[in-house]
């Protein structure tokens, strides 16, 4: 008899419309310059549902879960049914990145092991000046900063410019625009005025490294194994144009710099060069507390000094993109990846791990299925 194959549900929670799917009505013809990419890029389902085909053909059974924001019907389907491991792409609840971490919480509270970073983790690396802090004071380098709480600076702030001016706790490139870099006092503290508009505190203003973008994707534990990196080349931005990736980039392909920057991978690094990353980013990896997969995205000087800019737990896994263009570089395929990432997962199983208490029915409850099954809808 062949063992049965383990369960791994694909957890996340989306509600509301589908931005992208917008992008399938559009003509690339009627836009005003010539797109590079496909502007009708994957919508949020056929995101979550490629991860969940990518898993049934790396040899594991695997079904959607949508949380839809409601966490009865979360808790109802795992008080029916206990996957061998969850595969936890949920990023936010009620539109909340911050309640990203307690999703993992609760995973950890029914005791069902689950892919990627734990909650401290996740929490951690949403505060960048925090994250930066712990880095520095592990000798991890990053660049000089200063974390405000409200849009006044002194002249003699003993940073060095250009500097950046960006919001501490966004992600995604949420408020780095092309207007983010500044060049002396008095556009700092514009700047400085517009994003306290927009964003709530802290806000960062860090030195703006020049040089060369590396995302370093790492994959795994005992020991985390560094992927190939992946370089953006700036180079087809017209020169009023800082180099670095705005949201709109990285993002919409309805804008036209979403198609003037392009991916190298692998970046073209020497041996010297790559021990140097690796050194930053594993200790960086480490004492973060990621597990399982992380981006690390980071610059490099002309010197050859490098910083990490930010650690990103639990990382888009879009085929052929971002991490995953790492992985196909190191040899590994889409189903391969996930695999390892799954592995990660269950070597965390305890033996013994706590049992459910489904608590009271859930039947009745708006949204929650009340059938016998207790199959996830998606
Ligand atoms: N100190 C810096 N020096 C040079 N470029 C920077 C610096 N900080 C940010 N950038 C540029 O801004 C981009 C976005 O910044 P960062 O990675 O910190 O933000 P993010 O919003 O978390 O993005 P994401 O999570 O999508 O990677 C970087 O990829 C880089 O191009
Ligand atoms: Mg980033």
């Amino acid at each position: 008899m062949t063992a049965k194959k383990p369960s791994v549900w694909v957890v996340y929670n989306h509600t509301g419309e589908d931005e992208y799917e917008k992008l399938k009505d559009i003509d690339p013809k009627t836009l005003d310059f010539n797109p590079v990419y496909k502007i009708d890029v994957a919508t949020v389902s056929e995101e979550y549902d490629a991860v969940r085909k990518g898993l049934e053909e790396a040899g594991f059974r695997s079904k959607l879960l949508n949380a839809e924001d409601n966490f009865t019907k979360l808790h109802g389907a795992f008080s029916r049914t206990r996957p061998d491991v969850i595969f936890n792409l949920v990023e936010y609840f009620h539109d909340d990145p911050q309640l990203e971490a307690p999703v993992a919480g609760y995973f950890d509270l029914i005791g069902i092991p689950y892919t990627g970073a734990p909650p401290g983790a996740l929490s951690l690396c949403q505060k960048k000046g925090f994250t930066k802090q712990i880095l520095a004071g592990h000798g991890i380098p990053t660049p000089h900063f200063r974390m405000l709480n409200h849009p006044k600076i002194p002249k003699r702030h003993g940073l060095k410019y250009p500097l950046i001016v960006k919001p501490a706790r966004e992600d995604a490139s949420t408020g780095v625009t092309r207007h983010s870099v500044v060049y002396d006092h008095p556009s700092l503290i514009t700047q400085l005025e517009k994003v306290f508009a927009e964003f709530a505190p802290p806000i960062l203003v860090e030195e703006f490294i020049e040089g060369r973008e590396l995302h370093i994707s790492i994959l795994g534990n005992d020991p985390p194994r560094v992927l190939p990196a992946i370089e953006f080349d700036f180079s087809e931005l017209p020169d009023d144009h800082p180099k670095l990736i705005s949201y709109e980039m990285k993002w919409s392909p309805l804008d036209q710099s979403y198609h003037q920057v392009h991916t190298v991978c692998p970046a073209e690094i020497s041996r010297k060069e790559i021990r140097k990353i690796e050194e930053a980013v594993v200790p960086a990896y480490t004492v973060t507390g990621c597990r399982d997969y992380a981006r690390i995205d980071m610059r490099m000087n002309k010197k050859g000094d490098v910083f990490i800019l930010e650690v990103n737990p639990n990382p888009d896994l879009t085929e052929g993109v971002s991490f995953m263009e790492s992985a196909e570089e190191a040899g590994l395929s889409f189903p391969d990846t996930l695999r390892t990432i799954v592995e990660g997962a269950m070597a965390r199983k305890r033996p013994g791990s706590p049992i459910v208490d489904p608590g009271p029915s859930p039947a009745g409850v708006p949204g929650v299925p009340s059938g016998k099954t207790g199959q996830p809808t998606t």
